[in-house]
């Protein structure tokens, strides 16, 4: 049985979470039904139209800004509610060791996903907070470099700057191309800035200004055979793409789970290969910072345990699609959406095409217009949430479909782009 098929027979025989989901109140006959047609093999649209309905959104709003924020489906709203309630009821219990073994299970859930061990998993807040925990972590001399793409969010980017100014580091920043034709533009493009000097390569998995994918298996195995060390942002791909950490080979690896994982807000996952970790020091010390394993990483006394064992269910909802399914779904509506636009000298699309260089996150400029215009008028006469991006030149809407955007979601945003364009 594969390890997919297990997890299904296990969570439906209420083996996974056994001692959480009994308390819970949607873990009853609904979480069943769900469950079952969840994991089904169909890939109609009805399926994801039922997928789609897991979710509920404010009346009328068309969602299409996943990658700013995830929403969470109605079984992890459920859960993380009940999971407060149950909290509230008995706060010392389960702040204190009454919730250690469901945590676990969390770390397991998280590992499973990406492909690692438990004992490369913490559960954090954030991805800002995984990449200040890599970069407060080294301790740099004046003249260390760090390569730090053009592309990179101000999460990965800030910690290093405060380096530059207070301790003299340098940041080498080389220039993306925004539509790179192929892996190997981009791989050595990191190459030639590589320099004696260089300790840490960090990288977004996923660019979140036009949603291009960046190569960091390659660029892992390259930075390695220069005994440098890659740490990877992930907000904008765990959850999307079928990830196999160990296969990607990087160092570290951040990721919030409130966007692609829709899980409840402020919860983070953070990896830290094994024979890394030792590079690795709590942000905030307290009981517990002496741990030797990746636990003292995640230590912070009293936290939000209610939304951290949210994730646990919502890693149960991913795991019920499917990876591989999700994305396998995410690049089909990439295709079905930019089908609508591709040859039109109206449009331009300022996202990579093959799903090597990009996913769920597609960027379109509607020639002539400005993007803050266009931004405007689909939310105010259509209801529709999309990201304008007006860095690198883009002048684009960043446009995320995500699994509960269906295709007839997709015509009704493109017949708006094409009305008010
Ligand atoms: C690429 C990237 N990194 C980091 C972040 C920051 O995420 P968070 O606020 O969850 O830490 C974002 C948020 O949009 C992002 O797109």
């Amino acid at each position: 049985m594969n390890s997919r098929r297990k997890f299904i027979k296990s969570a439906l025989t209420g083996i996974v979470g056994t001692s959480v989901l009994p308390q819970l109140s949607y873990a009853g006959t609904a979480h069943k039904v769900i469950s079952e047609q969840l994991t089904s093999d169909d890939n109609s649209e009805a399926y994801w139209n039922m997928v789609k309905n897991q979710f509920s959104f404010t009346n009328g709003l068309h969602y299409f800004n996943n990658g700013s924020l995830g929403p969470s489906p109605t079984m992890v709203r459920s859960a993380t509610n009940d999971y407060r309630k149950i909290l509230d009821e008995f706060p010392s219990k389960y702040m204190w060791g009454g919730w250690n073994d469901e945590k676990e299970k969390v770390r397991k859930q998280a590992a499973d996903l990406l492909k690692t061990s438990e004992e490369e998993i913490a559960i954090i807040h954030n991805t800002t907070e995984g990449m200040n925990l890599i970069a407060r972590s080294f301790d740099l001399k004046p003249r260390d470099e760090i390569i730090l793409a053009d592309h990179e969010h101000t999460s990965g980017t800030i910690p290093w700057q405060v380096w530059q100014e207070t301790k003299g580091i340098k940041i080498v920043k080389p220039i993306l191309p925004i539509i790179p034709k192929s892996v190997d533009e981009v791989v050595s493009i990191y190459k030639k800035a590589i320099t004696p000097k260089t300790k840490i390569i960090s990288m977004c998995h996923i660019v979140n200004t036009n949603g291009m994918t960046l190569p960091v298996k390659e660029v892992s195995e390259l930075a390695h055979s220069k005994g440098i060390l890659v740490a990877v942002d992930g907000a904008q791909a765990a959850g999307m793409l079928d990830i196999d950490l160990h296969d990607m080979q990087c160092d570290f690896y951040a990721a919030s789970s409130h966007k692609w994982l829709f899980s409840p807000k402020g919860v983070g996952i953070f990896y830290a290969k094994k024979e890394s970790q030792h590079h690795l020091k709590p942000l905030i010390v307290c009981n517990g910072h002496t741990d030797k394993t990746i636990r003292r990483l995640e230590n912070y006394n009293t936290r939000n345990l209610p939304e951290v064992l949210g994730l646990g269910t919502a890693l149960q909802f991913h795991q019920l699609i499917g990876s591989k399914k999700i994305e396998a779904r995410t690049m089909e509506l990439k295709s079905y959406f930019r089908a609508k636009f591709e040859g039109n000298q109206k449009y331009k699309l300022k996202t990579p095409v093959s799903d090597e260089l990009s996913g769920a996150i597609q960027t379109l400029e509607v020639v002539g217009m400005n993007v803050n215009d266009v931004k405007d008028s689909l939310f105010n006469k259509y209801g529709i949430d999309t990201r304008p991006m007006s860095t690198f030149g883009l002048n684009g809407l960043r446009i995320s479909l995500a699994i509960y955007n269906t295709k007839e979601d997709i015509d009704y945003l493109t017949d708006a782009i094409e009305t008010i364009s």
